[in-house]
């Protein structure tokens, strides 16, 4: 990356505009953590509620002191262990941090993003950044530079290109709760860095911990039923292959018949009837598919089609395939089984 560019959105930074920062994940919408004008410029630009909160990204590992109020033991061997990488860390949050970052919640999620131009412009700003990931709240999350200037036309933001995102897919998001006797961990967000990788990276350390399921929606706030939605309707259909003209009728009937609005998030629904088609195949290798997932969901709803329609077949059970599986259950309009 030239460093006339960094320069330049180090300076967009410092001035409250938010900025466009490559991730391995996905590309992120960026502002100062101690910019309180840039931080409310990103929900603005996003139009995404306040009550969802924003993932601080570091380039060292002295800048989570600064932002975490303390550092459980197993936090630190995962940090150690997956950072800089793909992996957000939910812990007690300092009380010197904007709250509107943190949506008042008394937690902070952080990562150490491994893309050099990410870990790059962080450096540069010397401070954190926060930044969701660059799409309108609810929509594609954008996986190039091109997604985001798209997604953005109208705010004119300045983008750094880094090139197309590596996994494709936002960063699994776990929550670390240390209790007196045990550390209790929650995924929030499924990616990446497998539950499994998670207990491997543990496995020979004295620490007891325990995974549990959250069931206090404060706790994971920011996770509707729907998400990630194109422009057209996605309809996921599982298992084989069905003949096309009776598929065609359920969806035709199923997709006039949604509702507008689940959680707040509109639901997309075909303009007219379905005549038009397009099929999304997905990479046979689970990484590739997670990779490519976002960037032809965006291609395809360029076309125009009436709906997308994407199989989910036998062989895509197995848990490299649920992070990329929860993303296509949330942006599909209908799922028929
Ligand atoms: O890979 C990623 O995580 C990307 C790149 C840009 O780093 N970022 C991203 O941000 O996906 P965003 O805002 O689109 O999603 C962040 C998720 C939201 O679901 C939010 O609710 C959750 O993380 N989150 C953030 N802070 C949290 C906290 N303190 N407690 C619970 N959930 C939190
Ligand atoms: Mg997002």
């Amino acid at each position: 990356m030239l460093s006339s560019e960094i320069k330049y959105a180090v300076n967009e930074l410092s001035l409250g505009h938010v900025v466009g920062m490559p991730t391995e994940t996905v590309y992120g919408l960026a502002a100062r953590i101690d910019c309180a004008s840039g931080i409310e410029a990103i929900f603005k630009i996003k139009e995404r509620p306040f009550f969802d909160p924003l993932i601080v990204h570091i380039s060292d590992f002295n800048q989570l002191g600064e932002v975490v109020k303390t550092i459980p033991e197993i936090a630190k061997i995962l940090a150690n262990t997956f950072w800089p990488g793909p992996l957000t860390l939910v812990l007690p949050r300092s009380q010197k941090l904007n709250s509107l970052i943190t949506s008042g919640l008394d937690t902070v999620g952080v990562r150490m993003p491994s893309h050099p131009v990410a870990l790059d412009l962080i450096m540069a700003a010397g401070v954190p950044l926060a930044a969701p990931s660059a799409n309108k709240f609810g929509k594609t999350s954008p996986t190039t530079a091109a997604h985001v200037r798209n997604e953005f036309k109208r705010e004119n933001i300045f983008v750094l290109d880094g090139g197309e995102s590596q996994v494709g897919i936002e960063s699994t998001v776990l929550l670390v709760r240390p209790k007196a006797e045990i550390c209790e961990l929650s995924i929030l967000r499924k990616g990446h860095i497998l539950k499994s990788d998670i207990e491997n990276a543990l496995k020979s350390q004295p620490f007891k911990y325990e995974f549990i399921e959250v069931a206090d929606k404060n706790q994971a706030p920011g996770h509707m039923k729907h998400h990630y939605m194109p422009s057209v309707p996605l309809v996921l259909c599982i298992g084989a292959r069905r003949p096309s003209e009776e598929l065609r009728e359920v969806m035709q009937k199923r997709l006039t018949e949604l509702p507008d609005k689940i959680e707040e998030v509109a639901i997309v629904k075909p303009a007219a009837g379905i005549h038009r088609i397009a099929e999304l195949v997905l990479d046979e290798d689970p990484v590739l598919a997670a990779r490519k997932f976002y960037s032809q969901l965006r291609e395809l709803a360029e076309t125009k089609p009436d709906c997308i329609l994407l199989y989910r077949l036998p062989s895509q059970y197995t848990e490299r395939w649920e992070s990329l599986f929860d993303r296509i259950l949330k942006a599909a309009s209908l799922v028929i089984p």
